[in-house]
Parts: structure tokens; C-alpha cells; sequence
């Protein structure tokens, strides 16, 4: 065996085949990998969990938008969680928990930086202190992170504000509606089953929650909200934030954050006059990318994690376990299927309090 190489067997999901349309498990493969040792100034990462995001499949199409795309063969972008098995780098001690988009690997090598926009190699080191490493890839990672930036700077939040925030009950929205519940606000979430639903009002403490697939969404924030709505954090565009246009009121904010209800579209469809509603409410509409707010990332991060040790915040998970079910839990939860953060856990020893 060359030097090089460790003698431990990996895994990776690689790309079989682009999808159209929602994803088909047969679209991914499982391969083997020879784990190789880490150079001068790397590390090796031993993964416990990978995240599954909305982002990733906009990546599988041949051309995704923003970021790049994902060719076939290749791994899976995706962000992952693990701890450093063998570290070249002084930073690093063997046992520290790092995050990063590493790709959905079993083992995964990082050269140490901070550089965290895009793909960058880079990783952030885990404050087990602050949260498990678990919650690293949601509420304290990029889905946190876009919830409380999106809401707070962009969004423009203000105490009393009546906020709108849809793909609610999963991992950005329900920490959006949170973060505004406990700011005084009044919280109408849009969600797509009355388990959801359920789920806003008796677990999250929103003030109203919707089901998007009984319709007449716009008569329903209407009655909540007859005086109109302040923010929409949109997560889905499409058919739905059209009728949440139709409520907003004069100078209200509305933050594009994701339209994970176009990513699975082959066919582009009709919009309505969306233009003549922002005019007529003289609203502000943005853009958000987290990628903005990376170099702040750690004043949302000492936020939240201190709502979720005064108990003002719960952050829920839906796991799924093993590296051959990540294309099964990456489908899912573009189904829906999860609430709150979608990861995979791999077959490592996690300690009680990881
Ligand atoms: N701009 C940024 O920097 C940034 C960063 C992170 C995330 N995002 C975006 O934020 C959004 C939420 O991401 P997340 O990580 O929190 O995912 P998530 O909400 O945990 O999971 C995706 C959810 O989308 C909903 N959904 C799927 N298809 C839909 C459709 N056709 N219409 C309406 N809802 C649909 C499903 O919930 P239901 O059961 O309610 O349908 C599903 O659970 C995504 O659009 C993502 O791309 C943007």
C-alpha cells in the first residue's frame, strides 16, 4: 500500500444520473473509496452526520442557477459534521468536531481553513458547549444562520410586526417563526400537512399556521391579518408566495430566501403581475444568501444558542441512518417528509452529549 493511503475503506454518494423533476434513489450510487492520509497542514475528518439541504438539489441539474453544478460521478456536495481522526495541522487535535461542505463522504479531508462560502474546503470548528454537533448543521449552522439574519437584518424586524414565513415547519422556518414568536410578533406559517400544523401551533408557539394543500391561502392570512402582513420570509416562492403578496401592507418587507417549490419543476409556470403588488405596497424586497453574513455567523450562533439554553427555542431534528439512505432522506424532505432539520447519521460512536 502506497504511503499515501490509510488502510480504511470509505464511502461516498456520487451522482448517477441527473434528475428531472423530483429525485429517484436510482439517481445516486454508493462507492468505495481508499481513504488517503492527510497532507502538511490537513485533517481527517471521521463523518457522524450528513446534512441534506433544498440547495443540493439545485445542484443536480446541468445548470443550477447560482453555485455549481454537480457532474455525474461526482460526490454529493453537501455539508457534513464529523470528528478529526488524524490532524497535520496545529490547529487541529485529534477528537475536535469540526462542520463543513465536504461532501457526503464517510471520511473527508479539509485543509484547516475558515473559508466557508461556496465550496470551499474549509471548516468551523463545534463549541459542543453551545449545542450538540448535531445541531451544528441546523440551527447553529447555515439554516440558523439564514433564519436569524434573514428575519432580523434584512427582514428588518420589529416588535409587533405580524410575519409570514413559509416551508415553516422545516429547519430556516421554524426557527424564523421562533425567533419572531419570542420577539413579541404575531407568526402565521405555511406548511403543507395538519401534522405540520399541528406542530407550529402546539410545539413552536406560532399564532396561526396554514395547510397549503387545502388552498385559499391568501382568504386565510387575510382573516388573521385583516390590517396586512410586515415580513414574508419566502423558503418556497411560486403559487404560494403569490397569494401571500396579495397581503402585504404599505412598506413591508419580503426577503427571498429560497423557492424550493420551482427546484423540482420541469416545466416553468405562469406568474401573476407580482411587480404591481410590491408597487402598490411600496414594499422592499431582497434578496438573502447566507453567504453574506459568514463573517458574522458567530454573533447569530451566541444568539441562539443562548435561546436554546433559556429554553426559548427548540430545534427538531428527522434522522435517518446510514450513507446508503441519504438519497431516501434527500428525496424526503423535498417531499416534506421531515420536520425541522433533515440529517443522516452515520455508525460511528457518538458520546450521550454529541
Ligand atoms: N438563501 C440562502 O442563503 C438559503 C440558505 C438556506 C436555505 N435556503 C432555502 O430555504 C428554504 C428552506 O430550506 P430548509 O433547509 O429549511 O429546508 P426544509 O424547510 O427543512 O425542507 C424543505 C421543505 O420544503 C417544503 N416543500 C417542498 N416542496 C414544496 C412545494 N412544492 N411547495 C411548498 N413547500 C415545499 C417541505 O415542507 P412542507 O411539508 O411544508 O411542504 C419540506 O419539508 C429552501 O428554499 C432553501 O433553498 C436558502
Amino acid at each position: 500500500m502506497k504511503d499515501n493511503i490509510l488502510p480504511i475503506k470509505g464511502h461516498q454518494v456520487i451522482l448517477g444520473s441527473r434528475p428531472h423533476g423530483l429525485p429517484k434513489e436510482n439517481d445516486f450510487e454508493i462507492k468505495e473509496f481508499q481513504v488517503e492520509r492527510p497532507k502538511k497542514g490537513e485533517i481527517l475528518i471521521e463523518t457522524h452526520y450528513l446534512s441534506a439541504d433544498p440547495f443540493q438539489r439545485m445542484r443536480l441539474n446541468s445548470s443550477s442557477g447560482y453555485g455549481k453544478t454537480i457532474n455525474l460521478g461526482e460526490t454529493i456536495k453537501g455539508r457534513i459534521a464529523g470528528k478529526v481522526i488524524i490532524s497535520e495541522n496545529p490547529e487541529f487535535n485529534i477528537g475536535d468536531f469540526v462542520e463543513g461542505m465536504l461532501g457526503w463522504k464517510t471520511y473527508a479531508i479539509s485543509d484547516g481553513s475558515n473559508s466557508r462560502a461556496e465550496y470551499a474546503p474549509g471548516i468551523t470548528k463545534i463549541d459542543l458547549n453551545k449545542a450538540p454537533i448535531s445541531a451544528w448543521l441546523g440551527i447553529l449552522g447555515f439554516p440558523g444562520i439564514t433564519a436569524y439574519f434573514s428575519l432580523i437584518e434584512t427582514g428588518k424586524l420589529k416588535k409587533g410586526n405580524t410575519v409570514v414565513v413559509s416551508a415553516a415547519a422545516g429547519a430556516v422556518g421554524s426557527i424564523v417563526g421562533q425567533i419572531a414568536k419570542i420577539s413579541d410578533c404575531k407568526v402565521i406559517g405555511i406548511t403543507g400537512s395538519e401534522r405540520k400544523v399541528d406542530y407550529l401551533i402546539n410545539k413552536l408557539n406560532f399564532t396561526y399556521a396554514i395547510n397549503y394543500t387545502e388552498g385559499n391561502i391568501s382568504k386565510k392570512i387575510k382573516k388573521f391579518a385583516p390590517d396586512g402582513i410586515d415580513i414574508f420570509i419566502d423558503n418556497t416562492g411560486g403559487p404560494i408566495a403569490d397569494e401571500v403578496y396579495e397581503n402585504l401592507r404599505l412598506n413591508a418587507r419580503v426577503v427571498l430566501v429560497g423557492n424550493i417549490s420551482q427546484n423540482n419543476q420541469k416545466n416553468e409556470i405562469q406568474r401573476r403581475d407580482l411587480q404591481n403588488m410590491i408597487m402598490r405596497t411600496r414594499a422592499t424586497v431582497a434578496g438573502f444568501i447566507v453567504y453574506d453574513f459568514e463573517k458574522r455567523a458567530d454573533e447569530a450562533r451566541e444568539k441562539l444558542s443562548s435561546w436554546i439554553k433559556e429554553k426559548k427555542i427548540r430545534y427538531d431534528q428527522t434522522l435517518e441512518f446510514g450513507i446508503e439512505n441519504a438519497p431516501k432522506a434527500f428525496i424526503s424532505m423535498l417531499n416534506g417528509g421531515n420536520i425541522g432539520k433533515q440529517l443522516i447519521r452515520l455508525p460511528v460512536s457518538i458520546k450521550e452529549n454529541t
